[in-house]
């Protein structure tokens, strides 16, 4: 199975490129199963439903989420009717939601998704990431229940991520990072077959402090004082994400590679 896995879409520039280029880069790679973080879509907060089905009408088969996940409030009713958006599995008890399930792909293989955060350097306690991922790893066996698995880690820290690329190792297609907007040139298949990538990068603006137009940060960063809100930045996005090739027998991965795509990163070959 070929899968495709885009980082944190931000503002409009990165919803402009998911809607123009999305559909083109998905049939270029022909893959089968796309899955697209959005938690920055709507404003660089949260994702709003309106901006939810224009990315799914792009040619995304599920949406992640993140700490930012109901930062636009209708998103806490929209989630509990739209099952291709999961939030993390590991967000506050009482959250809607689901953060992991198994799709169907077009052929009708099963594809799980699931997504988890991370607790270092995160703004808010969140409950123990492994232990959440185990449970669904355990009840949906790659290879078995599943044809593949694909797991979004949610979070700041390589070393957390790198951690749980090993520890569900073999037992995912892919483990690829999110959160922090730049994209690792690490991309690799773990000693027992699972895909993974620290971050995937942003879909954004790359003229920008990690999608947020530079003056407001930079301020901050240099001053120590905020003069105003953060805005997304505006110029062309590149598409980073992680595209994998995987066996339909074991779920496990053949192949990997960084996608960059338009914008101003260099892109990948
Ligand atoms: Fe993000
Ligand atoms: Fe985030």
């Amino acid at each position: 199975m070929k899968l495709l896995f885009l980082g944190d879409v931000m503002g409009r520039a990165g919803r402009a490129a998911i809607v123009s280029r999305l559909a083109g880069l998905r049939s270029s790679l022909g893959a089968d199963f796309v899955v697209v973080n959005a938690e920055n879509a709507t404003s660089g907060v949260g994702l709003s439903p309106g901006h939810a089905e224009a990315i799914l009408s792009a040619g995304a088969d599920v949406i992640t989420l993140g700490d930012h996940a109901f930062d636009q409030k209708d998103m806490l009713q929209f989630i509990e009717r739209e099952t291709r958006i999961l939030r993390p599995l590991n967000f506050a008890k009482a959250a809607p939601g689901s953060g992991a399930r198994v799709y169907a792909t077009a052929s009708g293989r099963k594809v799980l998704v699931a997504q988890v955060l991370g607790q270092v350097f995160m703004k808010r306690p969140f409950d123990d990431p492994f232990s959440a991922i185990d449970g669904v790893l355990k009840a949906q066996r790659l290879g078995a229940g599943v044809q593949a698995a694909i797991v979004d880690m949610h979070c700041e820290a390589t070393s957390e991520k790198m951690a749980m690329g090993h520890w569900c190792d073999g037992r995912a297609s892919m483990v690829v990072g999110s959160h922090t907007h730049v994209p690792t040139a690490d991309a690799t298949i773990l000693a027992e077959g699972t895909a993974y990538q620290t971050d995937a990068g942003m879909c954004g603006d790359y003229d920008s402090v990690i999608g947020m137009e530079k003056g407001e940060p930079m301020r901050r960063f240099i001053t120590g004082m905020s003069k105003g809100r953060f805005t997304p930045a505006t110029g062309d996005a590149t598409l980073c994400g992680l595209f994998v090739e995987t066996d339909d027998k074991t779920g496990k991965a053949t192949a990997v590679r960084m996608i960059r795509e338009g914008g101003r990163l260099s892109p990948s070959a």
